[in-house]
């Protein structure tokens, strides 16, 4: 059987999608361009690496996490790291026309960046990176997110005086969440020291304390006895806070598992983040929710070749070809966040079928083994090839690679690295405009 490598045209235009906006205009530079053979200009983006990112399917999960809470209960979604490595940029625009109600960061950083993309909703920032900056660097991260309405989680006395000076400096007031420890041991503090906290905000006139949380440690547990339990002491200090002051901060608590699993705890707002992208808010099979993965990463076979019987594979030599073999080399390593413990045990889908990964991951390469696939039909360089499944079932899933790595979904979606370009899919009252596939054959 004969394999041609099909030739790249670099820089071809791809067409694509005018849906993708987010205020200020579309938010990848792959404007739609008439098919001629113009020159590119050099800011043209072109990719042969890509995740799609199925915008209906945030929709979607965003109403079955809502179909769990009572009317009025805000959503905050959590968008830490990329949106789960997800493309904040991707993201926003779906989370905005959903009317979520707050974004969660991590970061001063992602704050900032959500910012610049346009998101005028509150923003709250759930790590005290504050607490790590001294002098002038400490009054002017401050005076961002104040400036910003951004609701900054403050833990310490230090960042209460660079908080009220940069809310006198803005005139404007500072809002800040407070977080209860309740068993995570993680961010948060004790009852005693929010206390004394909160009585050193009530002399701080510009300084409102806007919020009051805390984070489960494993709401995903069967029976959630634990989180049950951090839901009774967080429940206490709320009692206390209302015994203290008429008016009550927004209180919210949930995660994903929570927002499924434990209803006491909705509160005034939950803040899911895994959910909304479609990955099960409990390991357990038998609570599976009916939610829609919305990462799928595909590229395209970049070399077929046959091997004979015996050929080494790969780095390390860690493979061995058992008869003559068609060989495929995907264009994606573990720089790209394909784990490199997935080297002869994963797999890729080519025309629908998985082809085992064979040999080590490299850093930009994966051979993956077509002979099986190829004697069922033709594969040339160029043949779309899924490396990260949107369906929970392939042996390419998210789900199956988190359960093959003994990790969590969080981490692989996470991993996907800047190298790999984010790319809006919507689907259409006419139909779905398969954008990826446009993007790929042009390239
Ligand atoms: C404080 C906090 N709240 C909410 C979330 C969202 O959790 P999940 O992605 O499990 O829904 C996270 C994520 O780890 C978090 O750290």
């Amino acid at each position: 059987m004969a394999y041609t490598h099909q030739k790249i045209k670099p820089f071809s235009r791809p067409r694509t999608d005018s849906d993708v906006q987010f205020r200020n205009g579309p938010l990848l530079s792959v404007d739609a361009a008439p098919e001629t053979n113009r020159r590119p200009q050099r800011t043209q983006m072109v990719s042969h690496l890509i995740a799609e990112i199925d915008l209906n399917a945030i929709a979607r999960n965003i109403g079955i996490l809502r179909s769990y809470l009572s009317a009025g209960c805000r959503f905050c979604v959590a968008v830490k790291a990329n949106a789960y490595g997800h493309g904040m940029e991707v993201v926003l625009p779906v989370l905005e026309a959903e009317r979520v109600d707050m974004l969660a960061v991590a970061t001063v950083t992602e704050a900032r960046q959500a910012r610049e993309l346009g998101w005028q909703l509150p923003i709250l920032l759930m790590g005290t990176e504050l607490s790590i900056y001294q002098g002038a660097l400490k009054r002017d991260v401050a005076e961002w997110l104040v400036r910003n309405n951004v609701c900054i989680t403050m833990l310490a006395i230090d960042d209460l005086h660079a908080i009220e000076e940069a809310a006198k400096a803005v005139e404007m007031p500072a809002k800040v969440h407070l977080k209860l420890d309740t068993g995570l041991s993680r961010m948060g503090v004790d009852e005693s020291q929010l206390l004394e906290l909160i009585e050193r905000i009530e002399a701080c006139p510009n300084v409102l304390i806007d919020g009051l949380y805390t984070h489960f440690a494993s709401a995903d547990e069967r029976g959630c006895a634990f989180a049950g339990g951090q839901l009774q002491r967080f429940e206490k200090f709320v009692g206390v806070l209302r015994s203290r002051s008429t008016k009550t901060p927004t209180l919210h608590a949930a995660n994903s598992a929570a927002v499924v699993n434990l209803p006491g705890s909705h509160y005034d707002m939950v803040r899911p983040g895994i959910g909304v992208y479609g990955y099960q808010t409990t390991p357990s099979e038998l609570q599976r929710i009916d939610l829609s993965p919305v990462m799928r990463v595909v590229s395209s076979v970049m070399l077929v070749k046959r091997v004979p019987e015996g050929s080494d594979v790969g780095y390390g030599r860690s493979f061995r070809t058992k008869r003559e073999s068609i060989l495929g080399v995907v264009p994606i390593g573990y720089a790209d966040g394909l784990d490199r413990r997935l080297s002869n045990a994963g797999f890729v889908t080519v025309k629908g079928i998985p082809a085992p990964i064979v040999g080590k991951i490299s850093m930009d390469q994966t051979i993956i083994d077509l002979t099986e696939i190829a004697n069922q039909t033709t594969i040339t360089a160029g043949c779309h090839a899924v490396i990260m499944d949107n369906n929970p079932n392939s042996p390419n899933s998210v789900e199956s690679m988190a359960r093959h790595l003994d990790t969590i979904p969080y981490e692989i979606v996470t991993s996907i690295s800047p190298r790999v370009v984010r790319l809006a899919r919507r689907r259409h009252a006419m139909g779905e405009k398969d954008l990826t596939n446009s993007f790929l054959q042009s390239s």
